[in-house]
């Protein structure tokens, strides 16, 4: 790994825009130095100048009771009058705000007028369904408009939306579900996904069916199921209401009350280093300053012709931020699509970059290597040249991935953007501004003007230039989490208790400067894995092994991989009455299939080894690092602290 790192920050490319791109770029040198020199004032100028506030803020940033923010505190505003209605006054009512397209090629053109009437529609039936401020609304929904909407009428009403990614399983939603204590949940009765519909509203009933155990009240009223799918589905009458027989016929006519800044936003749920999935908290006012900011200056947007296209699902933050919340309260055009980058063929995603005219494109690391892998030959067959600024997220992005998608989709000039950032962070942090930064394959370079992070030792001292260590934001940001929701204990622990004397923010990344100070990410630091950009904790795969009947210990890790970035690789301890009575070959596809239903098919490892004992040290901690090793396919490290130094030998024979 460290030669690896030391060939990597060697990287002697750069690509600074080109002449063309710097004199049309909105992005401005100055405002490092603006940023720099005052950073409150900079961001209540951002704050005044992308937003509009119904009630102005008098004071910037609350930070006296740390770490918990107040930003913007005394002012109101309402964030989807900031994301459809001041547009519609402005006179851009018939800007396309949607371009949606359906994995089956039906397709639907929305412009922000009826976009805000959608939205206005659907916050009338919400609210009349008892929704109201503060309440919470579970959003599981696959990638069509309604997901925007519904997600847009909860904030209208000041209540909190909690999506919850399609591919997770009845279990995952049934506790993301109970935990928020979600009073509606917004969902459909399947989407499309390579080249089928995959049913969703089975997986609501089973997360909303039997609860008999003690504290298992169902807090949920409503079911307002979209028809997308058209496969048949199980109804629960006076539970479940079809979107189709109450949105349309609601009244378009719905005033959006203003809120005050700190009002929360959202809870979403992301994977810890314990088993239990933290529900992170965004609050609306710093929320939109920041996703709005960052979406127009690291894309370098021209909202009257640019056409933004983000691939992520709304599931996740990426999706939160960068297809719903940021485009739209830039007023900016985007495309949405439903389905798979490959159905029904191998260049549906440049295909539809054709058909758009896509100038913004904003994918993962783990896209951009699969595309390698089926070769060039396939985007060729498309007219890409409407791409102007390529972004990448999720993951480190290695040099060579970083220069294919540069050439062969951003024709050797369009500039790449390596944002780096976290669900927990909200917005983009770090990344190069594309009129302004001469950009290298592979790092994330340097924070955004107004940002500060930093690389930090075990005691939080600076490393400095040409070193490693850990990355840390040493102030405080107007998108940060607010919270985990219901364990502010939690909040403080995981994030702030490792440097708790200088305040600053724990990131859980590994990262090295380089000479030129520029920023390289080197992963996660803790039981955290990145496969396919999706964080995935390796407790929680754990303990949903353990949980099978079957086996008897489980120790999961992240191994390398070619495509997505990192895979889980499980190690488990099967009982011996079950070894006895089963197929190896049974056994392992069996706990591949569970581990798929429990958490999700994004979970599922790519491999599980059945072996007769664990790595562990004296103290009975589980040595990860030699099975990393092993899945690695490396010659096992230091096994001197181990209980019983034979036993990586035992296992490296079983797993051959
Ligand atoms: C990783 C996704 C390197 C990192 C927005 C972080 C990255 C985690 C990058 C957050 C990048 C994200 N380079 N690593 N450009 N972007 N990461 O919460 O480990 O799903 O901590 O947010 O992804 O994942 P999350």
């Amino acid at each position: 790994m460290s030669s690896q790192i030391d060939h990597l920050l060697d990287e002697p490319r750069r690509f600074p825009p080109s002449p063309e791109f710097v004199a049309q770029s909105i992005d401005d040198p100055t405002m490092y130095d603006r940023a720099a020199a005052d950073r409150e004032a900079f961001w209540g100028e951002q704050a005044r100048e992308l937003l509009t506030w119904s009630k102005p803020f008098t004071k910037v940033l609350d930070w006296s009771n740390a770490p918990f923010a107040k930003w913007f505190d005394d002012g109101e505003l309402n964030v989807a009058y900031n994301c459809l209605d001041r547009h519609v006054e402005a006179g851009n009512g018939d800007r396309v705000a949607i371009h949606w397209e359906g994995e089956p090629g039906d397709s639907r053109s929305i412009t922000y007028a009826e976009l805000t009437d959608e939205v206005k529609r659907t916050a009338n039936v919400l609210a009349g369904l008892g929704v109201g401020h503060g309440d919470r609304v579970a959003i599981y929904l696959p990638m069509i408009p309604e997901a925007v909407i519904s997600m847009l009428a909860v904030t209208r009403l000041g209540a909190i939306h909690s999506v919850v990614f399609g591919g997770f399983s009845a279990d995952s939603l049934r506790s993301r579900i109970d935990d928020a204590g979600a009073k509606l949940v917004i969902t459909a009765d399947g989407g499309w996904r390579k080249g089928r519909v995959s049913a969703l509203k089975p997986a609501v009933d089973q997360a909303l069916g039997d609860r008999h155990g003690e504290g298992e009240q169902a807090t949920v009223e409503h079911v307002l199921v979209v028809k997308r799918g058209g496969n048949d589905v199980d109804w629960t009458e006076g539970r479940d209401i079809w979107w189709h027989d109450v949105v349309p016929q609601a009244s378009a006519e719905h005033e959006a009350q203003a809120f005050p800044a700190e009002n929360p936003l959202f809870i979403l749920y992301t994977s810890g280093t314990t088993g239990r999935p933290k529900g992170i908290l965004h609050t609306t006012g710093g929320y939109l300053v920041q996703s709005a900011y960052t979406h127009k200056y690291v894309f370098d947007l021209h909202p009257d012709t640019d056409v933004f296209w983000c691939t992520a699902d709304i599931g996740w933050v990426t999706g939160h931020s960068y297809v719903t919340y940021g485009p739209l309260a830039n007023g900016a055009t985007q495309l949405m699509y439903e389905g798979t980058p490959d159905s029904p063929h191998p260049g549906r995603w440049w295909e539809l970059i054709q058909k758009y005219g896509v100038t913004i494109f904003y994918t993962a690391p783990t896209a951009i290597r699969s595309f390698m892998k089926t070769g060039r030959h396939i985007p060729q067959q498309f007219d890409l040249s409407s791409i102007r600024v390529l972004g990448s997220v999720g993951e480190p992005i290695n040099p060579e991935a970083w220069m294919w998608y540069r050439e062969v989709i951003g024709a050797g000039t369009a500039p790449i953007v390596d944002t780096w950032w976290q669900t927990e962070t909200g917005a983009i942090m770090v990344s190069p501004l594309p009129g302004v930064t001469a950009t290298k394959p592979g790092s994330a370079q340097v924070p955004l003007p107004g940002i500060s992070v930093d690389v930090a030792d075990d005691d939080g001292n600076e490393v400095g230039n040409g070193k490693g260590g850990l990355l840390v934001i040493t102030r405080p940001w107007p998108a940060m989490l607010r919270g985990i929701w219901g364990d502010p204990e939690r909040f403080k622990e995981t994030y702030w208790n490792k440097f708790q004397d200088r305040g600053y923010y724990f990131a859980g990344d590994g990262a090295r400067l380089d000479e030129d100070g520029d920023l390289w990410l080197l992963g996660r630091v803790d039981d955290v894995m990145n496969v396919s950009g999706h964080r995935l904790s390796t407790t929680e795969i754990e303990s949903s092994l353990v949980a099978h009947e079957a086996t008897a210990e489980a120790a999961v890790v992240g191994a390398n991989d070619e495509t997505t970035g990192q895979a889980v690789v499980a190690f488990v301890i099967i009982k011996q009455s079950y070894l006895d009575q089963h197929s190896p070959e049974g056994l392992v596809s069996q706990l591949r299939a569970w581990v798929g239903e429990q958490i999700g098919p994004i979970a599922r490892p790519r491999d599980v080894y059945i072996v007769n004992e664990l790595p562990k040290t004296r103290s009975g901690k589980i040595m990860r690092r030699l099975l990393r090793d092993v899945a690695e396919g490396r010659e096992v490290g230091d096994t001197t602290t181990l209980a019983d130094t034979m036993v990586m030998s035992t296992i490296s024979d079983q797993v051959k």
